[in-house]
């Protein structure tokens, strides 16, 4: 338990860019007392296309950004960053180490004897860490791996139309083979949900969010009290720094899940 009366926790939150806001959209709309600390890796995204061991490197720079701030936890609010790095992380750093997990046992789960189709980056679906959760799930056969490469960085620019586009394209497979379940396996892709309903009505959408949100609270017994949490961005591109903080307000801003432009 890091909580206690005279000190409110203090907790990293980091993303190749924009995605993680989505996490933190869902952190800042509990009652906990907490500081958070975002970081958006901007100048290095996306993640999603590097070697593994250049985005576990990446990740672990922004942590140590976070223990010089002297946070009480970290929680990686990107898939790819927790594929490529968690599990070394929570062996060396100090502080406990929070991740992201594709949602598709609860997609199994919803749709019984279903196929499901996971949108993720590279990184994540070559991962181990996913490989294994499939076989602990026994779902080999069941999930469809489509590669969204491109998608994230479509959202890092607010360019909504390119990313519907291209998202056109992808979703052609599951349509295809009338593949209802979508798990939304990057923290980027929830910001896509209403362009993801717009191509494809039928498709039900599943992601890691709530969970992660849910766990972190338990986990960290985070003190449920009156009052906002409280927030700080930053963004580590040099170039287009009031611009990104700009579109990451807008993200910020309640919604169903999706970015504010199109509700
Ligand atoms: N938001 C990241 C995730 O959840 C991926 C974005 C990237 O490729 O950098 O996987």
């Amino acid at each position: 338990m890091i909580n206690n009366k005279e000190r409110v926790p203090k907790i990293g939150v980091m993303d190749s860019g924009m995605g993680g806001l989505s996490v933190l959209r869902e952190l800042l709309d509990l009652p906990y007392s907490a500081n958070f600390l975002y970081y958006g890796d901007l100048a290095h995204a996306p993640y999603g296309e590097k070697k593994t061991s250049e985005v576990f490197e990446l990740t672990h720079n922004v942590c140590n950004v976070f223990l010089k701030e002297e946070v009480d936890a970290i929680l990686l609010a990107c898939n790819t960053a927790t594929s490529a790095s968690a599990s070394k992380l929570r062996e060396e750093l100090s502080v406990p180490v929070f991740g992201m997990e594709p949602a598709i046992k609860p997609a199994l789960l919803a749709h019984p004897g279903e196929k499901i189709a996971l949108l993720a980056t590279s990184v994540t679906h070559r991962e181990e860490k996913l490989q294994e959760l499939k076989s602990e799930l026994g779902a080999s056969e069941r999930v469809i791996h489509l590669n969204c490469d491109g998608l994230a960085t479509l959202v890092d620019h607010g360019k909504w139309e390119e990313a519907k586009l291209l998202l056109k394209n992808i979703l052609k497979i599951p349509q295809g083979q009338g593949i209802r379940a979508l798990v939304l396996g990057c923290t980027h892709y929830v910001f896509l949900k209403n362009e993801i309903k717009d191509l494809y009505p039928e498709a039900i959408l599943h992601d890691g969010n709530q969970g992660t949100v849910r766990h972190l609270v338990r986990s960290l017994h985070l003190d449920e009290k009156e009052g906002q949490p409280n927030y700080t961005l930053f963004f580590s591109s040099d170039t287009n720094r009031e611009k990104a903080e700009d579109l990451a307000s807008l993200l910020l801003q309640k919604g169903s899940g999706s970015h504010p432009h199109n509700k």
